[in-house]
């Protein structure tokens, strides 16, 4: 049976990541956008894995939505579960704890610390405010973290 990895984007950096993810899963995996792809069955895969980016200290709303309302079916999975952030050790443990629950997060294979981006190309006039006021960064920069993210894929070897 298949994998499918369900995300979410804000800025591209997840997207990213999944796509890097899947090609290092090698085989049969479907991408799932959360944000315009909802049509999918849990019952197709045997192995789901979720991610999305940290937002002003949260996960996208529908990546919660979406485990709040499968969290039955997704106990039963083989599961794996990654972030897209740029605060680094404790901090992103902490976002991670916060934006998955623990029932998830002890079933889960693999628990995915991706990295993250500041694309100011894609933000908007108050994001780029906050990202220079709170990170102090004024142009874009890319902090993906490939190796943790093939080390992730491992975890998923048969
Ligand atoms: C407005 C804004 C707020 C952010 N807040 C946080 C945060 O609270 N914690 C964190 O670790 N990273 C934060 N980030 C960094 C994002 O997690 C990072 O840009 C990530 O790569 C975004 O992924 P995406 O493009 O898939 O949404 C923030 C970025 C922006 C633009």
């Amino acid at each position: 049976m298949k994998t499918a990895i369900i995300y979410a984007t804000s800025h591209g950096c997840t997207d990213k990541c999944a796509r890097n993810l899947a090609i290092e899963l090698e085989s049969g995996i479907d991408l799932y956008n959360i944000e315009t792809e909802q049509n999918f069955d849990l019952n197709n895969f045997k192995t789901i894995i979720i991610g999305g980016s940290i937002h002003m200290g949260s996960i996208n709303k529908k990546i919660k939505k979406f485990i709040s309302n499968n969290i039955d079916e997704l106990c039963k999975k083989n599961m794996g579960l990654f972030i897209c952030c740029m605060y680094e050790g404790k901090k992103a443990i902490e976002q991670f704890n916060d934006a998955f629950p623990e029932d998830l997060r002890n079933k889960a294979l693999a628990h995915g610390f991706f990295g993250g981006e500041f694309n100011f190309e894609k933000m908007n006039f108050f994001e780029k405010a906050i990202v220079k006021k709170v990170a102090n960064v004024e142009q874009s920069v890319s902090n993906i973290n490939f190796t943790e993210i093939k080390e992730f894929a491992k975890k998923f070897e048969k």
